[in-house]
């Protein structure tokens, strides 16, 4: 019932999304695109915010900033977000794509909400644990990312957001426009696949002794293998207890292996409409996180949490991972 409320609603509100919808697309092109504003930073941000306003999620500094992004902000928040918010509010519906943890297992259409659980819950251990909880909390490649707005009260945790300039800028200024403390956020520039952000971070306050926590969510895919190489390594020299939640796509799901050959292409033009390229993906073992083991042992890393989007029974097997691994 409330699933029809909602597409009821929707469907008279239609006219507004689309014109939302193509509005945030040509801003994508036409303001962020440009300006070397990350495009793809959107669709996390996304997802998230369609999370909070369906009521599954709550993320108060999502919401706040999205009228303040290049992207999201005015008439976008108005055509997109606050039409969806008033169909969820008055049916109630925060079904499939909108729920959250969401359905296991999860699909092209409920990632998003497996992904915020996965990572949610891999950051709440590490950081709320009572033995060596981590003291340091660093988000690579953190885009519009809120996890540190909204740390629980009683940690004293300092907290690093890494990005390159122009998405850091901006995400900058859209806390400021909504009057979001960040104090306790150090904000960091670097392009990891240009220079070792340790140094950058060094540079920045960063204390390599204490026991840390890396988000690096959404950004692997993006990057080339040496720097996603390195990354491990360094993440290697921290101390005993740090840990590291990443996400992967499948090498063969980068390369366009069978059977992803047309869903390859799909991706890669997808990505290639924000000037972003898909460069890396682990080769998945025979039992897919086996590959992702394999990568690690360079590094020394364990492995020690795993999920991924749909299930081996797929005609198309599992292609994107996620992944809760461990200095020891
Ligand atoms: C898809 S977004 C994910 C953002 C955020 N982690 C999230 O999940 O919402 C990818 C982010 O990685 C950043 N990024 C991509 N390549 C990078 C590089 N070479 N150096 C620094 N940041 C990079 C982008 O600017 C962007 O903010």
């Amino acid at each position: 019932m409330r699933g029809l409320l909602f597409t009821i609603f929707f469907i008279v509100l239609l006219p507004f999304f689309l014109f939302g919808i193509a509005l945030y697309t040509w801003r994508i092109r036409r303001i962020c695109v440009p300006q070397n504003i990350s495009g793809t930073a959107n669709e996390p941000f996304g997802g998230r915010l369609a999370m909070h306003i369906a009521g599954s999620r709550s993320d108060e500094t999502t919401y706040k900033i999205a009228n303040y992004l290049p992207s999201y902000g005015g008439v976008v928040r108005f055509l997109l977000i606050d039409t969806m918010r008033l169909a969820c509010r008055v049916s109630g519906y925060k079904g499939s794509m909108l729920s959250y943890p969401g359905p296991r297992p999860s699909t092209l259409a409920t990632m998003m909400s497996h992904r915020s659980y996965f990572f949610d819950e891999s950051i709440k251990e590490v950081l709320t644990r009572k033995e060596n909880p981590a003291t340091q909390f660093v988000v690579l490649g953190a885009g519009y990312d809120t996890r540190c707005y909204d740390l629980p009260e009683d940690l004293d945790i300092k907290c690093f957001e890494v990005d390159m300039p122009p998405t850091l800028n901006t995400k900058k200024k859209a806390l400021e426009a909504a009057g979001v403390p960040h104090d306790h956020v150090t904000f960091v520039e670097t392009d990891f696949n240009q220079e070792t952000w340790m140094e950058a971070l060094l540079d920045s306050g960063f204390n390599p002794n204490l026991t840390t926590y890396i988000l690096w969510e959404g950004v692997t895919m993006y990057l080339i293998e040496e720097a996603v190489r390195d990354t491990f390594n360094l993440i290697a020299s921290l101390p005993v207890g740090s840990a590291v939640g990443a996400d992967f796509f499948s090498h063969d799901l980068i390369v366009g292996n069978p059977p992803y050959e047309k869903f390859s292409k799909a991706m890669h033009g997808g990505i290639k409409y924000y000037s972003e390229n898909l460069q890396f993906g682990i080769p998945t073992g025979e039992t897919l996180s086996s590959g992702l083991e394999e990568f690690l042992k360079e590094s020394g890393l364990t492995l020690t949490r795993f999920e991924h989007v749909g299930t081996t029974e797929d005609k198309r097997p599992p292609w994107y991972f996620f992944s809760h691994i461990e200095k020891q």
